[in-house]
C-alpha cells in the first residue's frame, strides 16, 4: 500500500480534512495530528476498520483503543451512563488531553474495548483533529501511531519511521504541541483512577473530582501476570531499541557513575545543557526544571539515541510532579523499570 502525505498546516485546509474525512469514511487507516501525539485513526464503528489498526502497529488484540469525538453530545449513543464527574472532568477539560473511561454501550464494537465493558473517551483540542473527525463524521478510535513498543511519533516523520506502506495516509500539521500522550483517567469504578498520567495533572483532577487512586501500573511493573485496569500498561512501551537505564541521584554522581561503567556503544540522556559534561555521546530532553520541555522532547530524544546509534542508555531522571509524572511514567517504561539508585 502507498501511504499519501496530507499537508494540512490548519484546520483552514479544508481539502486536506475533507481527503482525510473521505479516506476514514470508506474505512481506511489515517495518522493525524492531535496535541499530545499523532494518533493512527479508523472509523470506531467499523469492526474491520478497527481490526486494521491492529495490524497496522502490530498492536496486541487485547489492548483497547481510545475513541475520539468532536463534540461532548457525541459520546452519549457510546456510553450507558455518563454522570455528575464525567461532566464536570469535560466540562473543564475538554477539549484537552484528558481520556475519561466509561461504562460502554453495544454501539461500540468489542475489537475497540478489547472485550471490555468499558470504553475510553477523548476530545482532541488538536483544531486539525477536530476537523478531521468533523469530516469524517463517526467517532474515530485512535491508538498512537506508532508500531507497538515504539516510541509514540510527535510528528509526521515519526508517523512514516514505523508505518510508511502500512497505513492509507498520514496528515501532517507539524510537531505536537505537548508530546505525551493524554492523561487516562477510569470512571468506571466507585473512586475514580488515575490509569496513565498526562498533562491534566493529578492535582487538577482531584480538585475537580475529589478523591483520585493511582493505579499501580504507573509506578511498577504490570506484567507479572496480575489482572491490570489498563491493558496497555502491562506491556513494555516507548522503547528506543537501545536498552535504558535510568539513574536516579545528582548531576555529579551520575557523571561519576557513567564514567566508571561506560563502555563501546553507551549514550546517555540527559538534560538540556549537560550534554558538555558528558564523558558519552548524547542527547537532551529539555531543561531540568521545564516538564513541558521534557514532554516535548522525550519521545523525539529516545528515537535520536537510536540513531546515535546506541545499544545501551543511560538516562538523568526527571522529577514526578505534575506533568513531569507523565515524563517520569514514560521513560519508566522506555526502560522496563529499570532504575539504579545513585
Ligand atoms: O493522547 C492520546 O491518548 C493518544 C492520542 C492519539 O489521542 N492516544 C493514545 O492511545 O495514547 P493508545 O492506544 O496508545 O493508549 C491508550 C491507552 C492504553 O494504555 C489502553 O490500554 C488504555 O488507554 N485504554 C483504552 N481503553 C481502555 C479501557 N476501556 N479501559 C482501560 N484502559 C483503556
Ligand atoms: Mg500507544
Amino acid at each position: 500500500m502507498r501511504t499519501i502525505l496530507i499537508e494540512a498546516k490548519n484546520e483552514n485546509d479544508e481539502a486536506g480534512i475533507a481527503r482525510a474525512g473521505e479516506i476514514l469514511r470508506a474505512g481506511g487507516l489515517v495518522a493525524i495530528p492531535t496535541e499530545t501525539v499523532y494518533g493512527l485513526a479508523a472509523n470506531a464503528l467499523d469492526p474491520a476498520a478497527v481490526n486494521r489498526i491492529f495490524a497496522a502497529k502490530g498492536r496486541p488484540g487485547d489492548n483497547p483503543l481510545i475513541v475520539h469525538v468532536a463534540a461532548f453530545d457525541e459520546i452519549r449513543p457510546l456510553v450507558t451512563r455518563i454522570g455528575k464527574k464525567a461532566e464536570k472532568l469535560a466540562s473543564l477539560f475538554w477539549p484537552g488531553p484528558l481520556t475519561i473511561i466509561l461504562p460502554k454501550s453495544a454501539a461500540v464494537p468489542g475489537e475497540v474495548s478489547a472485550g471490555l465493558g468499558t470504553v475510553a473517551l477523548r476530545m482532541p483540542s488538536h483544531r486539525v483533529a477536530a476537523a478531521i473527525i468533523k469530516a469524517a463524521g463517526v467517532p474515530l478510535a485512535a491508538p498512537s501511531a506508532n508500531v507497538s513498543g515504539r516510541p509514540s511519533p510527535t510528528n509526521a516523520q515519526h508517523v512514516l519511521a514505523d508505518l510508511d506502506g502500512r497505513i492509507d495516509a498520514v496528515v501532517d500539521a507539524g510537531p505536537c504541541s505537548i508530546g505525551v500522550e493524554s492523561t487516562v483517567i477510569s470512571l468506571a469504578s466507585n473512586v475514580p483512577c488515575l490509569l496513565r498520567p498526562g498533562a491534566v495533572t493529578l492535582r487538577q483532577l482531584e480538585e475537580a473530582v475529589g478523591a483520585v487512586d493511582i493505579s499501580p501500573a504507573v509506578f511498577a511493573d504490570a506484567g507479572s501476570g496480575q489482572q491490570v485496569m489498563s491493558p496497555g500498561m502491562k506491556y513494555r512501551h516507548y522503547s528506543p531499541k537501545a536498552r535504558v537505564i535510568i539513574l536516579r541521584g545528582s548531576l555529579e554522581r551520575f557523571i561519576d557513575y557513567v564514567g566508571a561503567h561506560c563502555c563501546e556503544g553507551d549514550a546517555v540522556l540527559c538534560f538540556e545543557g549537560e550534554k558538555e559534561l558528558m564523558p558519552l555521546p548524547a542527547v537532551t530532553f529539555g531543561r531540568e526544571d521545564k516538564a513541558q520541555e521534557q514532554a516535548k522532547r522525550l519521545f523525539q530524544a529516545l528515537r535520536e539515541a537510536d540513531e546515535l546509534p546506541a545499544q545501551r542508555v543511560f538516562a538523568r531522571c526527571p522529577g514526578s510532579d505534575g506533568l513531569g509524572l507523565a515524563v517520569y511514567n514514560r521513560l519508566l517504561r522506555a526502560a522496563g523499570f529499570e532504575v539504579v539508585e545513585l
